[in-house]
This record gives structure tokens, C-alpha cells and sequence, in this order.
């Protein structure tokens, strides 16, 4: 595995390796690898000859009141874990090496960007989407691998790469869950033991509102407060929002609405939950 820490270098690696037919599958992080990364890992080096991993604190998509530089970091244990998943290359540059000055061309994301936890993060996706386009010009790959956890940035990529026409093929990747259908993340470590014991329900109200809408009902609000009051009734989280849209053009869903995402966020004492799933109409 070779770590790369210049742009110039990465990208002559993968120009050599374009050369030579291989497909490269990358997988863009900021580091502090959860199990949810090693999954992306694992489906990109089962469908790629090579796997890049990027490890980048992007500076852009924090806001004035997020704090970029508390932001966990662990390159060596990052290190530990790509190595024992196979990954190839790392691309590890410094925010100098990718911001030398003041970005003078910014990514601005007209849509879905109003809506679930976007609603809270103005610009935050435009940051992601400037970072990306500089990481997929300097890797060029050829699969690019999400996870659907955040389903909003997978929509927000699904959009930037059909308007930009980069030739590259998103592979959205699902969810990782505890035994109890609770979603797979590093803030489940601040549940307390009672909270761990009630998260179960966030993924149970979601299946709920799946089945309701597999019987016919239609009236979206009808639902959320069905998914409210489940919550409220199984919970001591406060519900921070529930929403119902199409995916991935995060709109209210329509006659035309092929798939539909339900999503939620409830904030317990000390984290702050997210969960969703995506059905098919
Ligand atoms: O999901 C993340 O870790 C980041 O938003 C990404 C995609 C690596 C861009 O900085």
C-alpha cells in the first residue's frame, strides 16, 4: 500500500494504472475509519482491480460554528485498518496541497440541499461538491463508493456527477446495523444504556412507515405523526426532524416518484441520531 501525499504524484499513479486497463475504485473519506468505511472498502476492492482510499479533512464543508480543528484524526490507525482491507493507494494531502491559495471557482449545489439535515448546514454541501471535483480530477476513477447512511450527500454526488458528466459510476452502498436494527455509527457510543436500549426504535418507526405506505396509505403527514408519536411513546430522544421525499431529487413525491426516502433525526442527551431507508414506489 503507498500513502501519496501530492496531487502531481497521485495523479500520475493513476494516469500509470489507467494505462494499463485497471479499474479503480475510490472511496473519499476524512478519516477516523468507522466499520461503515471498511464496507465501502471491501465492495470497491470486490469490483475494482485497484482501491483508492482518501483520507482529507476538507475545511470547506464546515461551518463558522463547527469545529474543523476538534474534527477526530488518527492517521495511524487509519493506516492500520486500509492496510489489513487490501487498499492500494491512500491519498493523504495537506489542506495546502489542495487549497495552495483561496479557491477562486466554488461548487455551488442548486438542489437537495434545503431539505433533512442540509437544512441546518448552508453551503456545507457545497464544500463536499468543490472537494469532490478536485478529488475526482486527480484520481479519475472509475467507481466511486458512498454510503446510503447519508443518503442527502449521496443524492448531492448522484446530481454533480450527471450535471458535470464525469465517467464515473456511483455505487451507493447501504447501511451497516446492530443486531437490533439500530443503524452502524461512532456516535452510538454516546447513548447512554437506556438510550442504547430505546435507538432500536428510530429504525423500527421507519419500517412502520414503510409498511403504511406498501398498504396504501398515501397521506405523508398521516404518517409522520404516526412515526412521531411511536417515537415519542418508545424514545426519550427528541425528534429533530421526519421527512418524506422523493430520491434522490429530494421533492415532494409525485404521480412520476419512482423512489422514496423516509428519514429521520432524533437527538438524545449526548448524540444526535440519523437514519433512513429508500423504497421503491
Ligand atoms: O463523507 C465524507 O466523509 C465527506 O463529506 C467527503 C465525501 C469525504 C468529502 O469531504
Amino acid at each position: 500500500m503507498q500513502v501519496i501525499e501530492t496531487i502531481h504524484e497521485m495523479h500520475q499513479q493513476m494516469i500509470a494504472e489507467n494505462k494499463q486497463f485497471k479499474k479503480i475504485g475510490y472511496v473519499p473519506t476524512m478519516g477516523y475509519l468507522h466499520e461503515g468505511h471498511l464496507s465501502l472498502i471491501k465492495k470497491s476492492k470486490s469490483e475494482n482491480d485497484i482501491t483508492v482510499l482518501s483520507i482529507f479533512v476538507n475545511p470547506l464543508q464546515f461551518g463558522p460554528k463547527e469545529d474543523l480543528s476538534t474534527y477526530p484524526r488518527d492517521f495511524e490507525r487509519d493506516y492500520q485498518l486500509a492496510l489489513k482491507e487490501g487498499v492500494d493507494y491512500i491519498f493523504y494531502p495537506t489542506v495546502n496541497e489542495m487549497y495552495p491559495t483561496e479557491t477562486s471557482v466554488k461548487v455551488m449545489v442548486q438542489s437537495r440541499t434545503d431539505v433533512l439535515c442540509g437544512r441546518s448546514r448552508p453551503g456545507h454541501f457545497d464544500g463536499v461538491a468543490t472537494v469532490l471535483v478536485k478529488l475526482f480530477n486527480i484520481i479519475g476513477p472509475n467507481r466511486v463508493y458512498f454510503g446510503l447512511k447519508d443518503a442527502q450527500q449521496v443524492a448531492v454526488v448522484e446530481g454533480l456527477i450527471q450535471d458535470f458528466h464525469f465517467p464515473i459510476e456511483l455505487i451507493p452502498v447501504e447501511t451497516l446495523r446492530e443486531h437490533d436494527g439500530l443503524a452502524k455509527s461512532s456516535r452510538n457510543v454516546f447513548l447512554s444504556e437506556e438510550e442504547r436500549k430505546e435507538a432500536p426504535a428510530l429504525f423500527k418507526s421507519l419500517q412502520m412507515a414503510k409498511q403504511e405506505m406498501e398498504n396504501g396509505e398515501h397521506d405523508i403527514e398521516k404518517i409522520i405523526t404516526l412515526m412521531k408519536d411511536y417515537l415519542k411513546s418508545h424514545t426519550s430522544g427528541v425528534v429533530d426532524y421526519i421527512e418524506i421525499y422523493s430520491y434522490p431529487q429530494l421533492e415532494p413525491i409525485q404521480d412520476s416518484t419512482e423512489k422514496i426516502i423516509i428519514a429521520l433525526a432524533v437527538k438524545f442527551s449526548k448524540a444526535r441520531l440519523i437514519d433512513n431507508i429508500i423504497i421503491q414506489k
